[in-house]
Formats: C-alpha cells, sequence, structure tokens
C-alpha cells in the first residue's frame, strides 16, 4: 500500500515512520509512504498558505488553491489515491473502517491545520475521518493514528497475519487479560489455567474473559458481537450475579 500525506510538517512523521511496525513494513515492501508539502503548491511571492477567514473571527482558514493542488498532485485516473480528509467533524474511525482502507491500494492523508481548511475543499476528498470527539491541533497525529491502525490490516506488515483481528473490537469483544513471567508479582498471580497447559481450558477462559471485560467495559459493543449458546449462558450468570 501507497501512503501519500498532504501535509505542512512533513518532517513530524519522520521518528515514528522510522521505527518498529512501520519501518518493517517498509522494508518488506508492504508499506510506502511519500509527502506533499501543501507549501510548494502555492503560487504567491510568500508561499501563503492560509488566510484569515471571511465574515471575521479568530485564526486562520487554510487556503483551498495550494491544498486542491497538493491533493491532486497524490495522483490521478488509474493512480488516484482514495483520499481521506483527517477532520474532527468526520466519521469515527473504527477497527471495521480501519480494515477497509487497508483493502485500497493507495490513499492520501490530507492534514489540516489552523482553524481547518476552506470549505471548498471538502468536495475534492472521498471521506472525512475524525479520530474521535475532540480536536487536536493539526491532521498529523490524526493521520498517524490512521496510519497506525490501518497498516496493521496490511499484508506483511505484522508478522502474524492473524494478531490485528485477535486484538480488541476484531470479533466486537475487548480482549482478554494478558500476563507474562513471573508467574508471581508483589503477590499478584497469574491464573492458574494459564500455567495449566490444557489449551482448551485456555480458550475457554480467554473467551469468558473477554466476554466480562466487554459486558464490565463496553456494554454496547455485545450487541453486534456474534455469540454462541454458551456465550449467552455465561453472560446471563454475570447479570443475575449482579443483579442479585
Ligand atoms: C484545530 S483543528 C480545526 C478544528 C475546526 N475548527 C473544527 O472545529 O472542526 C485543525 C486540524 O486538526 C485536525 N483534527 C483536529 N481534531 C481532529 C480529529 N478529532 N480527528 C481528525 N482530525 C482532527 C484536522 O485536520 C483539522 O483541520
Amino acid at each position: 500500500m501507497r501512503i501519500h500525506v498532504v501535509t505542512l510538517f512533513p518532517e513530524l512523521f519522520a521518528s515514528v515512520l522510522e521505527t518498529t511496525m512501520l519501518k518493517k513494513g517498509q522494508e518488506r515492501g508492504a508499506l510506502a509512504f511519500s509527502f506533499r508539502n501543501i507549501r510548494d503548491y502555492a503560487t504567491d511571492k510568500h508561499r501563503v498558505t492560509d488566510d484569515t477567514p471571511y465574515g471575521g473571527g479568530q485564526g486562520m482558514v487554510m487556503k483551498p488553491e495550494p491544498l486542491i493542488a497538493a491533493i491532486e498532485a497524490t495522483g490521478s485516473g488509474a493512480d488516484r489515491p482514495r483520499r481521506v480528509l483527517l477532520c474532527p467533524q468526520g466519521a469515527l474511525l473504527t477497527h471495521a473502517r480501519a480494515q477497509a482502507l487497508a483493502a485500497y491500494g493507495a490513499l492520501a492523508l490530507i492534514c489540516g491545520r489552523y482553524e481547518g481548511i476552506d470549505e471548498r475543499v471538502r468536495a475534492h476528498v472521498d471521506e472525512e475521518l475524525s479520530i474521535g470527539d475532540y480536536v487536536v491541533s493539526g491532521g498529523e497525529i490524526a493521520a498517524l493514528v490512521v496510519i497506525d491502525a490501518v497498516a496493521r490490516f496490511v499484508p506483511g506488515v505484522l508478522g502474524c497475519a492473524q494478531s490485528a483481528g485477535d486484538e480488541s473490537f476484531g470479533v466486537q469483544l475487548l480482549e482478554y487479560p494478558q500476563y507474562t513471567r513471573p508467574p508471581e508479582h508483589r503477590g499478584a498471580r497469574v491464573p492458574d489455567v494459564l500455567l495449566s497447559g490444557d489449551h482448551q481450558a485456555i480458550a475457554v477462559w480467554r473467551r469468558r474473559e473477554a466476554l466480562r471485560r466487554t459486558w464490565e467495559r463496553r456494554p454496547d459493543l455485545l450487541a453486534q458481537a456474534e455469540l454462541s449458546d454458551d456465550d449467552r449462558a455465561f453472560l446471563a450468570a454475570l447479570r443475575s450475579r449482579r443483579d442479585r
């Protein structure tokens, strides 16, 4: 997958893309990144990319001409990437959306700054994506979140193809608790079942702990989860214990 980033601050990406999974993904040829600095598409002497808002008000708005030119420079025709504008007013990024975006051969992630973008830019993107119901100061941090979440689904990026699907939200359940050595730390013991070597019992324990955790923390997810009769019985027992 090729990911183009349209930004005023390409230097913000270097340390993240040059480490860990994202670096390995590039080394394996599964990921490639390219950057379009919006300032390079400004045509005036001072390469201005923002201006005051019509109608007054605080802050600056990103001008349409250099931003649209930078977006178009990411490719056209068969090479046109899926254009994604990072925006707090967009659809919320979810596990499912990240997985769907990974199926595109190329993405262009468009990063806003200041008070945001001129409204006319929206007609030049395919979708708008928000990383949560809060505002960060620029689209670059949001783009890094999208890059990381999407890259996990691109074949060849994670060591084990299974991992991305197994995590919290993969099956609309939060992940079960994880432990590693030592078996006891300051009196807190690893559950015996995990030390038992009984893979069947471990699978049952993990499934139930995932159900318990989701029920306690994100009961809204259970409505969309695929549940077996055993799962339903376990959840019913949890509810009746609570109601006693
Ligand atoms: C300070 S914000 C502008 C917010 C804008 N005035 C508004 O209220 O919608 C500047 C840029 O940061 C990015 N941004 C901020 N919060 C975001 C979020 N929750 N998700 C995605 N991008 C975000 C967007 O690219 C946005 O154009």
